[in-house]
C-alpha cells in the first residue's frame, strides 16, 4: 500500500500559490498539509482564513489542517466550512479535549491530536477509541525546514503498539525534519501518513520527490 504523502503548503511559493496546488493536484501525494500559526501557542505566524479559502478552491485532494494555536475550539466550525477533512488540533493547547474532540465530529470532520516532542504518547491512552488520527511531531513546532528528532521514531513505535492494543483505526502522521532520507525507516516503524515542506517544494522535482516518498 502507498504511504500518505501531505505536502506541508507552508512551503510553498505563495505568489504562485494556485500553480503549486495544480503540482500537487498532479501528483501522488493524498493529503494537503496547512500549517495554522497564532504566534502564541507557536513563535510564528502563518496563514489564516483567506488564503484556506484560494488553496480549497483549487485543491482536488482533502485538506489536513495543523492547528498550533490556542483555543482551536472557536475556530472548528469555519475550517469545516471550508471543507478542511482532518481537523488535528494540539494536546497542549485543550484543557477539554474530549470536547474539542467531538465538536470536530460534530462539524462532519475527521479529529486529529498533536503531540509536541516532549509529549508523551501515553497521554493519548484516553481518547484513542475516539480521534481518527495522531500527529507525532518530530520537530519542535512553528517553522519549516528544520532537523529531524531521532527519538521520534520511538514515539512512533510505541503508538503504533498502542493503537494495536486498543483496536483503534488511529492514523499514525510524522511531521517535521521528513523526507526521501527517513520516509522508508519512518514507514517501517508504523507511521501512516508523512508531512513534507521543504523536502517537497525545495527539490529540483518536486513530483518526483513525492512519488519516491509515497512508494517507499
Ligand atoms: C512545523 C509544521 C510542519 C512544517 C514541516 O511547525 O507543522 O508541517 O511545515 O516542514 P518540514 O517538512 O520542512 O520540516
Ligand atoms: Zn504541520
Amino acid at each position: 500500500m502507498k504511504n500518505i504523502i501531505a505536502p506541508s503548503v507552508l512551503s510553498a511559493d505563495f505568489g504562485n500559490l494556485a500553480r503549486d496546488i495544480e503540482m500537487l493536484n498532479a501528483s501522488e501525494c493524498t493529503w494537503l498539509h496547512l500549517d495554522i500559526m497564532d504566534g502564541v501557542f507557536v513563535p510564528n505566524l502563518s496563514f489564516g482564513f483567506p488564503v484556506v479559502e484560494r488553496i480549497a478552491a483549487v485543491a482536488r485532494k482533502p485538506m489536513d489542517a495543523h492547528l498550533m494555536i490556542v483555543n482551536p475550539d472557536n475556530y472548528i466550525e469555519r475550517f469545516a466550512k471550508l471543507g478542511v477533512e482532518y481537523l488535528t488540533v494540539h494536546i497542549e493547547a485543550c484543557t477539554h479535549l474530549n470536547r474539542t474532540i467531538a465538536a470536530i465530529h460534530d462539524c462532519g470532520m475527521k479529529a486529529g491530536v498533536a503531540l509536541n516532542p516532549h509529549t508523551n504518547v501515553s497521554l493519548l491512552e484516553d481518547v484513542l477509541g475516539d480521534i481518527d488520527l495522531a500527529l507525532i511531531m518530530s520537530v519542535n513546532p512553528g517553522f519549516g525546514g528544520q532537523k529531524f528528532i531521532p527519538g521520534s521514531v520511538a514515539k512512533v513505535r510505541k503508538m503504533r503498539k498502542m493503537i494495536a492494543d486498543s483496536g483503534s483505526k488511529c492514523l499514525i502522521e510524522i511531521d517535521g525534519g521528513v523526507g526521501e532520507d527517513n520516509v522508508a525507516m519512518l514507514a517501517e516503524a508504523g507511521v501512516d501518513a508523512f508531512v513534507a515542506g521543504s523536502s517537497v517544494f525545495c527539490s529540483k522535482d518536486p513530483l518526483k520527490t513525492i512519488s519516491f516518498m509515497a512508494n517507499a
